[in-house]
């Protein structure tokens, strides 16, 4: 309970109630930039800012647009006198702190410190992160588990849920559990503890099964009352498999004490069970503790471990782990060896670096945009993902300028897997997917689409001058960021804008139709004309130019010359003997690649683009 507690008071230090300093200065700060417009005299836009008092339980409602706003540099308007970066960032931070952190939490959302901030000046003194806490990641959920037992552990269920919004998904910002997945959890750990006791008693002896632990299956013997040093020593064992150290005096005492109560409600292997679940119910391996020394200002060795252990994988690494209990985790130095060691170590998996990019560049997402399969080629989205995969695995092995490499590689893997050959045991490269004769009469093999004539072992392949450029040309990405029929001009968009610009674009406004027109005798980019209007285009023009050079691709990410629209007078052609209509004509459409790079904070890289090697290069 001690624990919880320090939680409670960790949290609630957090949001803090509103000093009369600090109204004062949020009141000059509207004064000084908002109340001409939004107070006494004018409310512009019907919104009235004079007289807030920075109570965000009271005026919530209004202190989430103005953070929108200003936090995005929407307000005040262009013309006017502005703030300084910092002193919009100090009032973003303010106000996000206040209703509880929110608005900094959503990485999802792109990048929200201003450039100014980032990079316009050294970094002066480092204030500590606030303390916080973080609910392990349903992968790194998983990974506990598999810590805790070895093998199969039949019955487990996902407690958590990943963040559903678009962009960084791993992003434990639920730092509560709620009450099903606590019932989950619990739930688990009965089937995790079952799991370690496994065991068969054959004629009055007690025999451990599968991957059952020895030191518990001592104690499931019904007829036998296990002594205090099995017991402690169980507890100890529980401790180091689920939270990588050992227990303390007054943990063991408490938990013993617990095991007697159950033991005298009945049944003494149950009673052990029950104690062992408990151990992985507890807060501390459920959550992420960040709540640092307060005498040093940094997180301690136990919560240094674990937050490189989880950063880089799903598991907590077992030395890392033992050299914060040994004390040996406390300089700056030995924290870098064990991270350049944890980085060098082939055993120790590490997801999270290939975790980041996926979510990062959204690519996974290509199986899941449902298409109709085109006549004419094989649609193979998953392997395209595995050599997209494939390709960043490559440029981040060589590690050099791997963000540039990724955006502007003449590489790519092309329709390839790996397997053992039998005689010499070694991985081989082969091609992934070979066209059946039958199944795909018509369609060209996958290599078509990179410009291959024929499939290559020797990969990766440099692709032909003014073809394709890194991620964004892959046909993993061109898929997942597209619609069922159709490319996506603004979501393209605003990926490059808030991923790799790092600007932001204000969420789409409810009630307005963002609905492409269906007229396809027009091209996608002449239907996202409506765009241009006024009221649309103070958002969109952060948007579709830098979406529109990848018009040069297909939806299924083939490269094109031309645009297919309907032709009109050939679809009213287009007719039986009867005069029934057998469907639609296409013609090419002359195919427009330019685009803009605009207001990137950076005038090095702003100006036009003929197409999308020239967005990226
Ligand atoms: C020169 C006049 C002017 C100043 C100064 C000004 N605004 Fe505005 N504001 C407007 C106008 C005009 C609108 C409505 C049209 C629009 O949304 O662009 C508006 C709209 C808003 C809205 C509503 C937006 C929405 O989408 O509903 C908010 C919130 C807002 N302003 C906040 C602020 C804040 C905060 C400041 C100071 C940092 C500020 N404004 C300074 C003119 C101004
Ligand atoms: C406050 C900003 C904002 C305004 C104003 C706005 N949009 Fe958008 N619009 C967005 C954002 C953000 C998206 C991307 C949504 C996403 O990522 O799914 C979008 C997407 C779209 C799309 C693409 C939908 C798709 O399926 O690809 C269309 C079409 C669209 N908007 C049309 C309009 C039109 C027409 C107007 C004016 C009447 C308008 N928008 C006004 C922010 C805005």
């Amino acid at each position: 309970m001690k624990l919880v507690a320090s939680i409670a008071l960790a949290l609630a230090s957090l949001a803090s109630a509103v000093t009369p300093g600090e109204t004062a200065a949020l009141q000059k700060f509207l004064g000084d930039f908002c109340t001409k417009c939004h107070g006494p005299d004018k409310q512009k836009g019907d919104i009235r800012l004079d007289g807030l008092t920075g109570d965000v339980e009271k005026e919530g409602e209004r202190w989430g647009v103005v953070l929108d706003q200003i936090r995005d540099g929407e307000m005040p308007p262009k013309k006017e006198k502005q703030p300084d970066a910092a002193q919009r960032n100090a009032v973003v931070t303010w106000i996000s702190m206040q209703m509880g952190g929110h608005a900094q939490r959503r990485p999802n959302q792109g990048n929200l410190v201003p450039h100014e901030l980032l990079f316009g000046r050294p970094a002066g003194a480092v204030a500590p992160p606030a303390p916080r806490l973080w609910r392990l990641s349903p992968d790194a959920y998983l990974g506990f588990v598999s810590d805790v037992q070895k093998g199969r552990v039949p019955g487990v269920v996902q407690p958590f849920t990943a963040n559903p919004e678009r962009g960084i998904k791993d992003y434990a910002k639920l730092a509560v559990i709620d009450e099903p997945s606590v019932e989950v959890l619990a739930r688990n750990a009965a089937a995790i503890v079952e799991a370690q006791c496994a065991h068969e008693i054959v004629d009055g002896k007690v025999r451990g099964k599968n991957d059952a632990r020895r030191e518990f299956v001592e104690l499931m013997d019904p007829a036998a009352t296990p002594t205090r040093a099995q017991l402690e020593k169980a507890v100890q064992l529980q401790f180091r498999v689920a939270l990588a150290r050992g227990a303390e005096a007054d943990e063991v005492a408490r938990l013993l004490a617990f095991y007697d109560k159950c033991a005298k409600a009945g049944g003494g292997p149950g009673a052990v069970k029950t104690m062992l679940s408990a151990v992985l119910l507890r807060a501390d391996a459920m959550f992420r503790q960040e709540l640092g020394d307060p005498a040093r200002q940094q997180l301690t060795p136990r919560e240094t471990a674990a937050a490189i252990s989880l950063a880089l994988g799903n598991n907590r690494e077992q030395k890392i782990s033992e050299a914060a209990e040994k004390g040996a985790l406390t300089t700056r130095e030995q924290v870098a060896g064990h991270v350049r060691r944890i980085l060098d170590d082939p055993k120790f998996k590490k997801p999270r670096v290939l975790g980041f990019f996926r979510e990062y560049f959204g690519y996974p997402n290509a199986p899941e945009v449902f298409k109709d399969k085109p006549k004419d080629l094989m649609h193979e989205p998953q392997q395209a993902v595995n050599d997209t995969e494939r390709l960043i695995l490559f440029i981040l092995e060589k590690d050099r300028d791997v963000l540039r490499e990724l955006l502007t590689t003449p590489l790519a893997f092309v329709n390839v897997t790996t397997k053992q050959n039998k005689q010499t045991r070694l991985d081989e490269v082969v091609r992934a997917i070979t066209p059946n004769a039958q199944n795909n009469k018509g369609q060209s093999p996958l290599e078509t689409l990179y410009g291959l004539e024929e499939w290559t072992a020797e990969q990766p392949v440099t692709l032909a001058k003014d073809t394709r450029l890194g991620i964004l040309m892959q046909p993993s990405w061109l898929i997942a960021w597209s619609g069922n029929f159709d490319n996506d001009i603004v979501r393209r968009a605003r990926f490059i804008r808030e991923r790799l610009l790092g600007g932001t674009v204000p969420d789409l406004p409810i009630g307005v139709a963002a609905q492409v027109p269906d007229d396809r005798h027009r091209t996608l980019r002449d239907r996202m004309q409506l765009t241009r209007a006024e009221a649309c285009w103070k958002c969109h023009q952060r948007m579709d130019d830098l979406g529109l050079p990848f018009e040069n691709f297909d939806h299924y990410g083939r490269l094109r010359s031309a645009e297919l629209v309907e032709d009109a007078g050939a679809t009213a052609a287009n007719v039986d003997k009867k005069g029934k209509p057998l469907g639609p004509v296409e013609r090419p459409a002359k195919l427009d690649t330019t685009g803009l790079i605009a207001a990137s904070g950076d005038a090095r890289l702003d100006g036009p683009v003929r197409d999308p090697r020239e967005l990226v290069l």
